[in-house]
């Protein structure tokens, strides 16, 4: 929470009314402030108030939050973008921009095992060697057999 005296606590919103307008809980609201999503100033009585740029900044994290974007991805982008001001279209532009790569990476990937998911129903053996979802790509079997994580010089 930092002091920022181009605010005037007119203009600021309570905690109550970002969540009411937001849609979201307060726990959710200081769950994303610990986290560094948004920020707050405290008032002389050291309540929390929210400049009116939170809800559009609320807005991008439901909409990345709902495509599958981490936290810590959102995190990154928005500190991509200047303290205290509303994200513009441009900035969505940006972010989205960001986002779409990862996004079709991901897509691709579950589309995937959903299609190996097919050959798993009814069998439930789990088994490393044959089974395509609970060892997807074999990552690790490319570079040799055994706990390969164990041994790095392997
Ligand atoms: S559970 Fe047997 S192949 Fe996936």
């Amino acid at each position: 929470m930092q002091q920022n005296p181009a605010f005037s606590l007119n203009w600021l919103l309570t905690v109550g009314e970002v969540a009411e307008r937001s849609g979201l809980a307060v726990s959710a609201l200081h769950f994303y402030e610990v986290k560094g999503l948004i920020s707050s100033i405290r008032t002389r009585g050291n309540q929390r108030r929210y400049g009116r740029d939170v809800l559009r900044r609320l807005g991008i994290i439901k909409v990345a939050q709902r495509v599958g974007i981490p936290l810590a991805e959102i995190q990154a982008a928005f500190e991509t973008l200047p303290q205290g001001r509303t994200p513009t279209v441009e900035d969505w532009k940006r972010l989205s921009a960001l986002w779409k790569n990862d996004l079709d990476a991901r897509i691709k990937q579950l589309s995937l095992l959903r299609d190996h998911l097919t050959s798993c129903i009814g069998c439930g053996c789990l088994s490393i060697e044959a089974c395509p979802l609970r060892n997807p790509f074999d990552v690790l079997g490319k570079d040799g057999v055994g706990a390969r994580l164990l041994e790095p010089d392997a």
